[in-house]
């Protein structure tokens, strides 16, 4: 419990590209596979919903990145995989920090502010064609990474920012409500953090200059012999600076093969056969996930049921400590009022939950019934707070919380009807 939290997410508004692998995909895996951290890593389709209105493209885009994330190697046994909008706990989130966020920060996020700057240089109304999803995307995404409380986000510069509104949005929540979030961090991959695209600009859907990532072999061929060089003939020396061949050929090669390119370059390498190069060398690399990805792509079903155990395993996470957040806001039982209400009498002869700590040093708590009988056991938690995160979630949802909890709890002894009146009494009570 007490090891590093990494989250990140990918918009599903499109085909994945090798930019979504070398910044994204392929960091995400291999941090996956260090000891030691624990990963959340999510297809983002709210945040698709803003850019993109075509159903079936949001849809065929969330296959495609599973299917590439799961081809690359990420093994959902491991990490948290699943998709935001199977976690209904983080648009819920979302309310509650957009309550804490000031619209001045908002006005000042760069994808918004270049909207509004676009159409102000128009000459037309700043706020035309600018939805107030566009305006609410760094909440959204504050979120999704204050919902599992990630200490690092791996993500490209463009995000700096809003993982520093999120910063913002975690402390200002604390500094009303007291410690609940932790303050995320940046990871940024300082190598790769912009792969070029075809034209030489950075490589993105909205420049129209990307390479699929799992384009077969020959399509593959033909894009990077689209790639822009200058016009430098066979034989003439070849500055690495600025060619974007060379920065995508080194996103790929390890030192000693980058070395071996540019001299080539200086000892004036044809671009057609850079080209060849930089081809042999990407499908060295993609060729065995590409085959993976055919079957999984082909294999939706499979997918959707992976999706499916991992927005159970995430929600183990999101439902009691949405629990505690709602409880922190003021959104509660108006049992509540009661226990604070001179009613103590009656107070006495309810079942009730018991906290305490084992001398292993972990943290466990028990139901016990009016008379004192164990009616439910929990196991160990690393902490208090997260064994108060289940019973508040027992507290708040009953009987369903028994199957959520249910690896965290000691098998029922208890007929698990005498287990669900408590539970219920509680509800009201609590
Ligand atoms: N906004 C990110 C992008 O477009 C995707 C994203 C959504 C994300 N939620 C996130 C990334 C949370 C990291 C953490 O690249």
């Amino acid at each position: 419990m007490s090891s590093v939290r990494f989250l990140t997410g990918i918009t599903t508004s499109g085909t994945p590209h090798l930019g979504n692998y070398v910044g994204s995909i392929r960091p995400s895996v291999r941090a996956s596979l260090a000891a030691d951290v624990e990963s959340f890593y999510f297809l983002a389709d709210y945040h698709a919903l803003i850019k993109v209105d075509e159903p079936a493209r949001i849809q065929r885009s969330t296959l495609e990145i599973a299917a590439s994330w799961l081809a690359a190697g990420l093994d959902p046994e491991r990490v948290t995989f699943y998709r935001q909008s199977d976690v209904p706990e983080i648009p819920e989130l979302t309310w509650l920090l957009t309550c804490v966020t000031g619209k001045g920060v908002l006005n000042r996020a760069h994808a918004y502010k270049a909207a509004v700057d676009k159409n102000t240089g128009a000459d037309e109304d700043p706020d035309m064609d600018v939805t107030a999803g566009l305006f609410m995307y760094p909440v959204l995404m504050g979120a999704d990474i204050l919902m599992f409380n990630a200490h690092k986000v791996p993500v490209g510069r463009d995000q700096i920012q809003h993982i520093e509104m999120a910063r913002d949005m975690a402390n200002s929540f604390n500094h009303r409500y007291g410690e609940h979030f932790v303050p995320p961090q940046a990871v940024i991959e300082e190598s790769v953090a912009t792969l070029p695209g075809l034209d030489g600009r950075k490589m993105s859907k909205s420049y129209d200059n990307t390479i699929p990532l799992f384009a077969p072999r020959e399509q593959l061929k033909k894009l990077v012999a689209g790639i822009v060089t200058d016009s430098r003939l066979p034989g003439e020396p070849k500055a690495t600076e600025g060619s974007a061949l060379f920065q995508i050929y080194q996103a790929f090669a390890s030192e000693e093969e980058t070395a071996a390119l540019s001299k080539a370059y200086s000892d004036g390498i044809a671009w057609g056969d850079a080209k060849q190069v930089l081809f042999e060398r990407i499908d060295r690399e993609i060729a065995p996930m590409r085959v993976a990805y055919l079957d999984l792509i082909n294999n939706p079903v499979k997918i959707e049921a992976i999706l499916m155990a991992g927005a159970a395993k995430a929600r183990q996470r999101a439902t009691p400590f949405m629990a505690e957040l709602r409880h922190a806001v003021g959104l509660r039982r108006l049992g509540d009022v009661a226990s604070v209400a001179p009613q103590k009498a009656a107070k006495a002869a309810l079942p009730s939950f018991k906290q305490y700590r084992e001398s292993d040093g972990q943290f466990r708590f028990k139901l016990v019934d009016a008379q004192g009988q164990l009616l439910l056991q929990s196991l160990g938690f690393a902490s208090p707070k997260h064994a108060g995160q289940a019973i508040a979630m027992l507290q708040r949802d009953g009987v369903p919380a028994l199957t959520i909890l249910a690896a965290q709890l000691e098998p029922m002894t208890a007929d698990a009807n005498t287990v669900g009146a408590a539970l219920a009494l509680l509800a009201v009570e609590a």
